[in-house]
């Protein structure tokens, strides 16, 4: 499933991608691709191989991104006949989707007999890489050897994917689909601030079951702890999403346990933060975005209740489920904890309450309680220096501002702990 257009269009916002796309196949998912890097607010120029023309035109390319597409290096359109560092310079980053196995080896041994591999010698900005051919040629030593060689000289490689192929085998070598290459792009610009931090998220509502087929449950649809994992991710975390149940596609990179109710949501939760193993991979991170059941049904029928004409409606019994956040924080050594609160009125004052009767050092309130389901979302910060409050963003946009801002108060406690052990 893709994620929601108008959420992402910060993505790449203020980005300038030059595309490259040399001669295999895959070159028709570089359209795709191009079309993808745009829905994220980048702009897009591409530069061909004369082979890649053989598979796509270059007008396909131009009409898609609204700027001329270069293939030979004596292209006179350009004023001092210096295509290649007149286009690399204006670029953020160079993206080669696909390559073959013929450029990846050029790229290696630097040699610039064409336009492209000129551009790419020539660049002084990061260079990013999608392989693309077929399962043997991908296995090849020589293949093999070559791509170690461009991750040394800092190129990062982007896949290949397994599956079927276009030539009809299968295996290892197919180019990464648009959208990830996409978020791989999106993930590349973010500063890694949580880089070696294992982090827990929770997300989405909590289903209290009543019979086999019925349950109560509210509005939460995810997005905003989704887009908060999603983050963590492309901030460098390990992150593992316990997730009720939403429509949501799982962010890339992310671990995620799916749960129904508030109590199995506590068992994940505290299974994976005292789990075991050698050693143990304890998260120094708890950012719990759920909106968790404050009651459960004690009453829950093995058969689906029935309507009986003339008979009173049946009586349901509750009783209050853990607070999973509190629990966490009441942990003997708990990771830092993060949580979210919809207030309805004096959020500062109630938000900061909240935040002292559940023990955590940040909690993060929603301005407006209408923002279940949307895909924008306005808050506030509260910590014990006060509060600080975000401008209302699409939900991705803000969770990139809020994973940088809780890493900023993790690094802090960590100097902190670090300085009072005389470390
Ligand atoms: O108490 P309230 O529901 O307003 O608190 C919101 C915060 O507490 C959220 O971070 C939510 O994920 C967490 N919470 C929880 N377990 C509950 C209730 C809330 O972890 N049973």
């Amino acid at each position: 499933m893709r994620l929601h257009e108008s959420a992402l269009s910060t993505d790449l916002q203020g980005r300038h991608l030059l595309l490259g796309v040399t001669g295999g196949v895959a070159a028709y998912k570089a359209a795709e691709l191009a079309r993808e890097l745009q829905r994220r607010g980048a702009t897009v120029q591409v530069v061909m191989t004369e082979a890649a023309t053989r598979f796509v035109g270059a007008p396909t390319f131009q009409a898609l991104t609204g700027e001329p597409v270069f293939v030979d290096q004596w292209d006179a359109r350009v004023d001092n006949n210096m295509a290649h560092i007149d286009l690399s310079r204006r670029a953020d980053a160079i993206l080669i989707a696909p390559a073959t196995a013929d450029f990846i080896a050029k790229l290696v041994h630097g040699l610039a007999d064409d336009l492209l591999s000129t551009m790419c010698l020539a660049r002084d900005c990061p260079l990013l890489v999608a392989p693309a051919m077929n399962r043997q040629m991908w296995q090849n030593p020589a293949t093999q050897r070559n791509v170690v060689r461009l991750r040394t000289d800092g190129v990062q490689i982007l896949g290949p994917d397994s599956g079927d192929q276009a030539c009809g085998e299968t295996g290892d070598g197919r180019m990464l689909e648009a959208e990830d290459l996409a978020e791989e792009m999106t993930a590349f610009f973010v500063p890694k601030r949580l880089a070696g931090r294992r982090v827990l998220v929770t997300a989405g509502p909590t289903f209290e079951a009543i019979d086999p087929v019925r349950g109560i449950t509210n509005l939460s649809s995810g997005k905003m702890g989704y887009a908060i994992a999603r983050a963590c991710r492309q901030a460098g975390g390990d992150v593992v999403l316990v997730s009720g149940p939403t429509a949501l596609p799982t962010p890339q990179g992310v671990r995620r346990i799916d749960v129904v109710s508030a109590m199995q949501m506590h068992e994940a939760v505290i299974g994976e933060l005292t789990g075991s193993g050698s050693p143990p991979r304890r998260q120094q991170l708890f950012i719990s975005v759920a909106a968790v059941a404050d009651w459960r049904v004690t009453n829950v029928s093995g058969q689906k209740i029935k309507k009986v004409e003339g008979k009173p409606a049946p009586k349901i019994e509750f009783a209050q489920n853990p607070d999973i956040l509190a629990s966490v924080a009441h942990l003997p050594d708990p990771p830092y904890c993060v949580g979210f609160a919809a207030e309805s009125e004096d959020l500062e004052r109630n938000g900061d309450a909240k935040r002292r009767r559940k023990g955590i050092p940040l909690l993060i309130a929603n301005i407006g309680h209408q923002t279940f389901g949307r895909d924008d979302n306005e808050v506030l910060l509260i910590d014990e220096a006060g509060a600080q409050s975000l401008p209302r963003a699409n939900k991705h946009a803000l969770a990139r501002e809020l994973v940088s801002a809780i890493a900023m108060r993790l690094d802090r406690q960590d100097q902190k702990s670090e300085a009072r052990d005389g470390r």
